[in-house]
């Protein structure tokens, strides 16, 4: 029954996936100790396919404290993603802004929360792992380098620019350092005028004071054992913000500089991911490549368009045409003009207000059974489910363009830190002339694939697991 509800789930284990740490979105990575446990993360190359494994960032046992403060820092971080999201939409420029420290390339603080991890080789010395963290709003892969100014404390060895025969700095007046310069949203770019062979400095600086910085350069990167010669990225010598123990991020965004146009040659611009879940053990992937066949999905894909959008940097966007609650597809002006943006780093989906009110109104009758609860951070549609046994969570499924239904999986449509606050895992923006964003909370055991040559976007149910 494809509009049904979606089965009765034991609140127990409800409970189980969403609590513990929280969330599945924030691994604070507390000790060096905790980072040496961690599982190494694989990869491999398969007839059309370059496979990496995805990861949430994992920890060792935290304390109840810690946890609510995570959870609360978590969601604050994420919201001040969304916002910093819609300065660069509105296509304000960072020119007519001084302060450095506001240029809106994300929040720093969510990166910490930013869970979803793959590793990748770089440099021509052996190729050691770094482990990055992956996002689609993202365009200039970086990573720290040595010898550090300022350095936060990260799983892998530093990479040394110095071990590798084949790296090499970028200078001011190479086309990179003009890229990085145009994309101004993503980093700014500084040189010395008076030296015409000066590198090509960045600064990518987050709105609570973490930043990047270093010199843009070159080496060869390493991707399952695939080599891209000459892979353009940011050398971090002063880095600072609770980046949770990475070496770094990897920019999957559609713009020049981001990894997705560099490997044009060898992927073809075609990448996909399956974001896991959090319990322990479950990995997803990220697949480069146009080779569908090595995917696990149980369902067939279905693809709609990507709304492009030439001035808007490394953004996806796509059509949302409805959204249907329980079967119950909600009514709203919101609709009708539906440029949504697709994240991987976005925690939460945050849609615009008469879109969210209407979605609101349809879950609250369909859960009118449940008493309410106070409001929680960005999330303001939550239930006291204290003492029931079980509750029936009605479905959610977006429509996309072209009538691409989109079901999310059940573990994405609550949120909770504990029994007593349950909450509508949606949030609402502040003004209809801002732009929805469909989060990786909602985009769990979906494979969700990219095809940038082609211009769409496709989505299919699968069960994530490194395949
Ligand atoms: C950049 O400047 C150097 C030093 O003046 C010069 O040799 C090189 O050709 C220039 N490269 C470009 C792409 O203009
Ligand atoms: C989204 O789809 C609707 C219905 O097909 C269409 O009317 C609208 O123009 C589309 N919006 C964009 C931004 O493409
Ligand atoms: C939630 O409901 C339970 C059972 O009715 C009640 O004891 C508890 O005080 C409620 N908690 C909050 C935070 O309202």
């Amino acid at each position: 029954m494809a509009w049904g509800f979606s089965a009765t789930v034991l609140l127990l284990l409800l409970l189980v996936v969403e609590g513990g740490g929280g969330v599945d979105c924030m691994e604070v990575v507390r000790s060096r100790r905790a980072l040496q446990r961690k599982h190494h993360l694989r990869s491999r190359a398969e007839s059309g396919a370059t496979i990496l494994e995805l990861r949430h960032h994992s920890s060792g046992k935290k304390s109840r404290e810690d946890e609510d403060d995570d959870v609360a820092g978590f969601l604050s971080s994420d919201a001040a993603r969304v916002s910093s999201l819609q300065r660069r939409v509105a296509g304000w420029s960072t020119e007519e802004d001084d302060d450095k420290a506001s240029v809106p390339v994300s929040s720093g603080a969510r990166l910490r929360t930013l869970n979803y991890v793959a590793a990748v080789g770089l440099g021509g010395g052996g190729g050691d792992d770094a482990t990055v963290i992956v996002d689609t709003a993202s365009e200039l892969t970086w990573v720290q380098c040595a010898p550090c100014a300022s350095c936060h404390d990260q799983q892998d060895p530093l990479f040394d620019p110095a071990s590798s025969p084949s790296y090499a700095v970028l200078p001011c007046n190479s086309s990179s350092c003009d890229a990085l310069r145009l994309a101004a949203a993503t980093g700014s770019p500084s040189c010395d005028a008076s030296s015409s062979d000066s590198s090509c400095s960045y600064t990518l600086s987050y709105r609570d004071g973490s930043y990047s910085q270093g010199v843009l350069a070159r080496d060869k990167l390493s991707l399952a054992g695939e080599v891209i010669d000459g892979f353009v990225f940011g050398c971090g010598t002063s880095n600072q913000g609770p980046f949770g123990g990475t070496s770094g991020l990897m920019g999957l965004g559609r713009s020049k500089l981001s990894l997705i146009s560099q490997t044009m040659d060898q992927f073809g611009g075609f990448f996909s991911y399956c974001l896991p879940l959090k319990e322990s053990g479950s990995s997803g992937s990220l697949v480069l490549g146009d080779d569908t066949t090595v995917y696990r999905n149980s369902t067939p894909i279905v693809y709609t368009s990507m709304v492009s959008d030439p001035l808007q940097g490394p953004f996806y966007f796509v059509n949302l045409t409805g959204i249907a609650v329980g079967g119950q597809e909600v009514e709203s002006s919101g609709f009708s003009d539906g440029k949504v943006i697709v994240d991987s780093g976005t925690i939460i989906t945050t849609l615009v207000p008469s879109v969210y009110n209407a979605v609101k109104a349809e879950f609250l009758s369909q859960f009118a059974e449940y008493p309410r609860a106070p409001g929680y951070s960005i999330l303001d549609t939550c239930f006291n489910l204290t003492g029931f046994r079980e509750v029936q969570i009605p479905s959610l499924k977006f429509v996309f363009d072209g009538n691409v239904e989109v079901e999310v999986d059940s573990s994405g449509v609550l949120f909770s830190s504990d029994s007593s606050q349950v909450c509508l895992a949606l949030a609402s923006l502040k003004s209809d002339y801002e732009t929805s964003i469909i989060g990786n909370y909602q985009q769990k055991n979906l494979r969700v694939i990219f095809d940038t040559l082609g211009s769409q976007i496709g989505f299919a149910q699968e069960t994530c697991d490194y395949i």
